[in-house]
């Protein structure tokens, strides 16, 4: 089926597919979370959420509790993180995740959505998302992206970044760090009154002017009650999509920006791996927000204000 032509940006790299590309390895068993942790409603609903019905906007009590939600995933986040070296398997750093969440007494939202069998996502170089965690050992110079999403209180909280693995190489790192920029960037436009495609905005004129392209396949969206709802946002700039941002409005914002070009290839025979079309490398940086009376609060942060996207952000430098 013919694409629409988009630009391309004009790589500032030797850019050239990952290699060699990533294989599908084993993926274990679903494990198990103690009956005592309270599941989203989808569980008990064989992995289907139905159609969204929740309010864009969150009431106080729903805040409250997404901040507790939220604090727990950056901190799942930051344990996994340290997990992260050439020679361990996605398998493993599913299972650090998944104590964790555990631990904390939360349940990890991915584990059972639409049949999704693990409690993270790892997304490793050309994978744009949705990756797996299987028997797979990451090698030196690989980049991960690792999803978390936690649910506890009635509420989900959302985030990710890409680790660097080992020793990198400059075009790679480029694609994080600036990953991370356009993540920035884009948060730095909420605020009340603000359009929502102010944020697409912001993230494809940093990526254009960085050499990078901005996946169009997937986008941010509403989170709170439900994992998903049905507020969209596009990481690129779609000039009809002037929705205003209101107080308590709660959302994703998680920009996939690709060294090569934007196009999606085939999705993996396991419904759920997403890879670039071109085979070169893709990252991702994703916070959970909400729209304040004067700007923007992240969820997805510590107690303590701590994320992994600031906490990794030295190495990146
Ligand atoms: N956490 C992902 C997001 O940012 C969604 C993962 S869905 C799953 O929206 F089923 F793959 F976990
Ligand atoms: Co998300
Ligand atoms: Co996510």
């Amino acid at each position: 089926m013919a694409k629409r032509k988009r630009r391309q940006p004009k790589p500032l790299f030797d850019v050239v597919a990952s290699d060699p590309p990533v294989r599908p390895g084993l993926v274990s068993p679903m494990r198990a979370v103690p009956g005592s942790i309270e599941r989203p409603p989808y569980v008990a609903n064989g992995g289907d959420p139905g159609l969204s019905a929740s309010s864009p906007v969150r009431t106080a009590d729903e805040i409250e509790r997404m901040r507790t939600a939220g604090s727990v995933a950056a901190e799942i986040l930051l344990e996994v993180g340290a997990a992260v070296a050439p020679g361990v398997s996605t398998e493993k750093l599913d299972i650090v995740a998944h104590e964790a969440y555990i631990s904390r007494g939360a349940y990890p939202s991915p584990l059972g959505y639409k049949g999704y069998p693990k409690s993270v996502c790892t997304s490793v170089n050309e994978v744009i998302c949705h990756g797996i965690p299987d028997s797979r050992q990451l090698q030196d110079g690989d980049i991960v992206n690792i999803d978390v999403t936690a649910y506890i209180g009635g509420v989900h909280g959302d985030t990710s970044i890409t680790f660097l693995v080992g020793d990198v190489d400059d075009a790679s790192r480029h694609l994080v760090v600036e990953t991370k920029r356009a993540l920035d960037l884009a948060i730095a436009e909420v605020r009340p009154g603000a359009p929502f495609n102010a944020i697409g905005r912001a993230i494809e004129n940093h990526a254009t002017r960085n050499g990078l392209s901005v996946v169009r396949d997937f986008i941010g969206h509403g989170v709170g009650t439900e994992f998903h709802t049905s507020l969209q946002i596009p990481h690129y700039y779609v000039r009809r999509f002037d929705l205003v941002m209101e107080e308590g409005m709660s959302f994703t914002i998680e920009p996939m920006l690709n060294l090569g070009r934007w196009e999606l290839g085939e999705i993996w025979d396991d419904d759920w791996t997403a890879v670039t079309a071109d085979g070169c490398r893709s990252a991702q940086f994703e916070h959970t927000m909400v729209v304040t009376p004067d700007g923007v609060e992240i969820l997805t942060v510590t107690e303590a204000g701590e994320s992994a996207h600031d906490r990794y952000a030295e190495a990146l430098a």
